[in-house]
C-alpha cells in the first residue's frame, strides 16, 4: 500500500487525476470504477480541467459506479446515477451509455446485482477503482460487518452513514434512504489498481485502521491490505492518526 500525504485535498486530487489520466492515455478504453461523495471531487475537478485543456479524453473509456441508494426516484438529484453525471461524466466526453451504476429501482435486486457483476467482467474488469472511505471505515457502502469476500448486493446503511450523508438531503435524516446496492469488498478487490482518497480529521480513524489496523470486517477498508496495488492519497487531517 502506497500512502501519500499531500498538502491538502486539492493536491491529493491532482495526484489522483494524474494517475487516471496516464492510465486513460495509455489505454483509451480503460474501465474506471467511480465513487461519488465529496472525497473524489478534487480528482474529478482536475480531470475536467485536463479534458478542457485537451490533455485527456474519456471517449472510449467505460465507468462502473460503486453504489446507489435504493428507492430514490430516477429524477432525484441525489441518486448516484445523477450525482456522478453532474460531478464528472457530463463534464468530460464519456459516452453516457458507457457509464453504468447499480439500479436502485430494480424489481429483482439479486438478479440485477448478478447482471452488474457480469457486465463488469464482460468489460474486462475494472482497471482503476476510485474510492472514498466512510467515517466508520466503509468502502463502497460495505458497512462494518460486511463479508470480506462480498460481491454486489443490497445493504442496509448504518445510522452513522445516514447522518454523514444527511447533508445531501437538506440535513433531514428521514429523507436519507435506508438501503443501498453496493459493489462488494470482493468486487472492489478485483480491480487492478485502487486509488483511495480521504481528507479531513473525520477520516483519520478509518485511515489509521486501513493502513495500520488488523484486517477485520468491522473496518471494511482494511481488506485493502490484501490488495497488491493500492494508492492512498491523504491530506494532513486524514493522515493525523498514522504512526
Ligand atoms: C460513494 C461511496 C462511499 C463514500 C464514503 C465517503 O460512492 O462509495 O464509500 O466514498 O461514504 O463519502 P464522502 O467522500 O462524501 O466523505
Amino acid at each position: 500500500m502506497e500512502i501519500v500525504i499531500c498538502r491538502d485535498a486539492v493536491e491529493a486530487g491532482k495526484l489522483g487525476a494524474a494517475t487516471i489520466a496516464e492510465l486513460v492515455r495509455n489505454k483509451p478504453d480503460a474501465v474506471l470504477g467511480l465513487a461519488t461523495g465529496s472525497s473524489p471531487l478534487a480528482i474529478y475537478d482536475e480531470l475536467a480541467r485536463l479534458y478542457d485543456a485537451g490533455e485527456v479524453s474519456f471517449a472510449k473509456a467505460k465507468g462502473f459506479s460503486l453504489d446507489e441508494y435504493v428507492g430514490l426516484a430516477a429524477d432525484h438529484p441525489e441518486t448516484y446515477h445523477n450525482v456522478i453525471r453532474r460531478d464528472f461524466v457530463h463534464r468530460v466526453d464519456f459516452e453516457d451509455g458507457n457509464v453504468r451504476g447499480p439500479d436502485g429501482l430494480a424489481e429483482d435486486i439479486p438478479a440485477f446485482c448478478a447482471e452488474y457483476e457480469a457486465a463488469m467482467a464482460a468489460a474486462g474488469g475494472v482497471d482503476l477503482q476510485i474510492l472514498g472511505i466512510g467515517t466508520d471505515g466503509h468502502i463502497g457502502f460495505n458497512e462494518p460487518g460486511s463479508s470480506l469476500a462480498s460481491r454486489t448486493r443490497i445493504k442496509t446503511l448504518t445510522k452513522q452513514t445516514r447522518i454523514d450523508n444527511a447533508r445531501f438531503f437538506d440535513g433531514d435524516l428521514d429523507r436519507v434512504p435506508t438501503h443501498c446496492i453496493t459493489q462488494g469488498l470482493g468486487t472492489i478487490m478485483s480491480a487492478r489498481h485502487v486509488v483511495l482518497v480521504a481528507s479531513g480529521v473525520g477520516k483519520a480513524e478509518a485511515v489509521h485502521h486501513v493502513a495500520e489496523g488488523a484486517v477485520s470486517a468491522m473496518w471494511p477498508g482494511t481488506i485493502l491490505q490484501h490488495h497488491p496495488h493500492v494508492t492512498v492519497l491523504l491530506d494532513e487531517g486524514a493522515a493525523s492518526r498514522l504512526q
